[in-house]
């Protein structure tokens, strides 16, 4: 069989990770989680002082970081320059600056490069999550889903996953994190005109993840 390439996009808490990770899982495909990749990009600007209100500054050391991500959907890992970095990039501090350092022109060029080389060498084909996928990062996928939840449903996953997090406060910095992602110049998140829409504000995991599978099913 050929090897499939599934895009899988939409805002956060849209259940996107899980969704993923279960069909590259059932399916025997491998997983790329792209939001982890910007995430860890911005964990070393952070780490290395480098001032994110200034696009030139992200933009002059882009190229510096070694990040490398595993594809097991059973244990995703990345790295930065040898250091595991799947906790620390988590943090609320990097989920507060990502926007910033994925909407550098430069970041996006370097992390896109990546996802493509990872992609095209995935023996059985891969699941590839994130906002730009199918858009920009592979408009040839085979497949492309576009997750959608209201802001009620994101916020409360969100918060259940961040134990006692304020739900108020929670769907706020979701909102603020999309519009920042949805208005960037550089490949921002939106759906793919030939990208399935699902809207998974009344499923459950268990029936989105069904769906996702019964769509690449008939793709292969
Ligand atoms: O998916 P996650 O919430 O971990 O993504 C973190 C951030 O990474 C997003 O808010 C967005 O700024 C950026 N991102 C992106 N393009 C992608 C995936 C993530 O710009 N393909």
């Amino acid at each position: 069989a050929q090897a499939v390439i599934v895009a899988i996009d939409g805002p956060s808490g849209t259940g996107k990770s899980s969704t993923s990770k279960a069909v590259a899982a059932k399916l025997g495909l491998s997983y790329l989680d792209t939001g982890a990749q910007y995430r860890a990009i911005t964990w070393w600007m952070v780490s290395n002082d480098i001032d994110i209100t200034d696009p030139s500054a992200i933009a002059a050391v882009a190229g510096k970081p070694e990040i490398v991500s595993g594809t097991d959907p059973a244990e995703p890992t990345i790295t930065v320059d040898g250091t595991d970095v799947a906790g620390p990039i988590r943090t609320q501090e990097v989920t507060s600056k990502v926007s910033a350092v994925s909407a550098v022109p430069e970041v996006r060029a370097r992390i896109t490069e990546l996802q493509r080389a990872l992609a095209a060498s995935a023996p059985a084909g891969i699941v590839v999550e994130g906002r730009d996928i199918g858009t920009t990062v592979l408009p040839d996928a085979d497949l492309k889903i576009f997750l959608t939840a209201s802001p009620e449903a994101r916020a409360a996953r969100r918060s259940g996953e961040l134990k006692g997090a304020d739900i108020n406060a929670t769907r706020e910095a979701l909102v603020k994190r999309d519009a920042a992602d949805s208005s960037r110049k550089t490949s921002p998140l939106a759906k793919a005109d030939d990208a399935v829409e699902v809207d998974t504000s009344d499923l459950t995991l268990q029936q989105v993840i069904e769906c996702v599978v019964t769509l690449v099913e008939e793709k292969r």
